[in-house]
């Protein structure tokens, strides 16, 4: 069988990695107990990755290839920054191409990003033949929901969900949110969350980094047997239209840092959309939010490390809420919703809004508060594994149910 998976933007690579090493375990087992060594395992997964290009700089893609070991895709779409309409009908029209020739029996699509809902979309309204068959649509991180609408992401969310066939949940809420929309309960199966798959995979590499010696966070020797002080910071990521796009919402959240910037540094990697928001309103960070340190976009490993050490982490991210729950370490998500609310039930994540007093508030309580938190359900390391035991069962069934609808004379033994 052919499984065809799709990355096209950084939040992508983590989920997708461990994916791709479980289907590599599975067709090691497959070949174990296949009767001939020269024949493939009946079950075995032929993989096929496909990037859509929508992230194309070494930083924002490359370096995670690396990072996460992830193979070279196998199609690279190239289709880069564009408006939404432009960027999703460029992905969705090089997209059909490749399905039209790699003919999968499943397409896996992970997270809310333009990459992910396009190539969903194609992938159900494709027909091979007159019958119409097509590829299973199995979207990994289904049933988050912010119930805002004005979030791209969340209008991805919802229209990948609803042409999906599988739908891999990662927290409770998922399985409400879904079965709230009609779903069918046999779609939808909770198998945990594939991003904490890597972030507990790579734990011990990325404590290896040398990242804070670099920044001069940590003196003295680094890696395992570091003895370096580390001193304290906080980490800080904006990208979110809504928060970067405005001159006056980027400069509240700014304001809202000040106070934080008077206790310890700020380390902030730029996201490149960031970067051309802070040049094009001549912001000078020095002078707001006093203590911001501006870098560079940073590799997986690298962010890991920091994040794991910081003493606050202040973002707009989906995923970073996710893995400072994870990390234990105290989150101020500067958004006014989450559609990740395990990590504010279970975990250390704070929903502050976005104006200055609201920001400064939240960062004071989690300045305060004990460390810990406990780990929503299912996020123990072995999500993936899960996810593909159900889609080769499911591509099996549907091969099966295929071949028992066709004439006697042209079933396959
Ligand atoms: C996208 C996702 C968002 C995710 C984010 C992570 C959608 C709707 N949004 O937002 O959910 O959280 O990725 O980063 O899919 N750019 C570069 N180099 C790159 C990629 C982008 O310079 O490698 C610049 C481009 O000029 C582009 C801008 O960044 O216009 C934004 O990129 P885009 O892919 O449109 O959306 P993101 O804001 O990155």
């Amino acid at each position: 069988m052919k499984v065809l998976t799709v990355v096209g933007a950084r939040p992508n690579f983590m989920k997708v990695a461990p994916i791709i090493r479980a289907i590599n375990r599975h067709n090691e087992m497959a070949g174990r107990s296949s009767a001939s060594r020269f024949e493939p395992a009946a079950d075995a997964v032929k993989h096929v990755l496909v990037h859509t290009g929508q992230h194309y700089d070494a930083s924002m893609s490359g370096a995670f290839f690396t990072d996460l070991q992830l193979p070279t895709p196998d199609v690279w779409l190239g289709v880069g920054s564009g408006s939404h309409a432009a960027q999703t009908a460029e992905i969705m029209r090089r997209f059909e191409e490749v399905l039209t020739i790699e003919r999968p029996d499943a397409v896996v699509v992970v997270g809310d990003v333009n990459s992910t809902m396009a190539c969903a979309v194609v992938t159900a309204k494709i027909a091979f033949d007159a019958a119409g068959s097509r590829p299973l649509v199995a979207h990994v991180e289904a049933g988050l929901r912010s119930f805002d609408r004005s979030m791209p992401e969340e209008v991805n969310r919802v229209l990948t969900d609803h042409v999906s066939d599988l739908l891999f949940v990662t927290e409770a809420s998922g399985l409400r949110n879904l079965r709230n929309e009609g779903i069918p309960d046999d779609a939808v199966h909770f198998v945990g969350n594939t991003m904490i798959d890597s972030l507990l995979a790579c734990r011990e590499k990325a404590e290896a980094s040398t990242v804070l010696e670099r920044l001069g966070l940590r003196t003295g020797a680094h890696g395992h047997d570091a003895t370096g002080a580390i001193s304290d910071y906080a980490l800080l990521t904006l990208h979110r239209p809504s928060n970067v796009d405005n001159p006056e919402a980027f400069l509240n959240i700014l304001d809202g840092l000040n106070e934080l910037g008077t206790r310890c540094p700020i380390v902030f990697p730029v996201h490149p959309r960031t970067q051309r928001r802070i040049k094009e309103f001549g912001f000078t960070l020095g002078t707001h939010g006093r203590g911001i340190v501006l870098i560079e976009p940073l590799g997986y490993l690298d962010f890991v490390c920091v994040m794991a050490h910081a003493r606050l982490v202040v973002t707009d991210s989906g995923g970073i809420q996710e893995e400072t729950t994870c990390l234990g370490i105290p989150c101020v998500t500067v958004r006014a919703n989450t559609e990740r609310p395990s990590t504010v039930e279970h975990g250390t994540n704070i929903v502050a809004g976005t104006t200055a007093p609201q920001i400064g508030a939240a960062i004071r309580r989690q300045l305060a508060r004990p460390p810990g938190g406990t780990m929503p359900e299912k996020w123990d390391g072995h999500a993936a594994t899960r996810l593909v035991d159900v889609l080769v069962r499911a591509c099996a069934d549907r091969r099966a149910a295929v071949q028992t609808n066709l004439p006697a004379e042209v079933q396959t033994a």
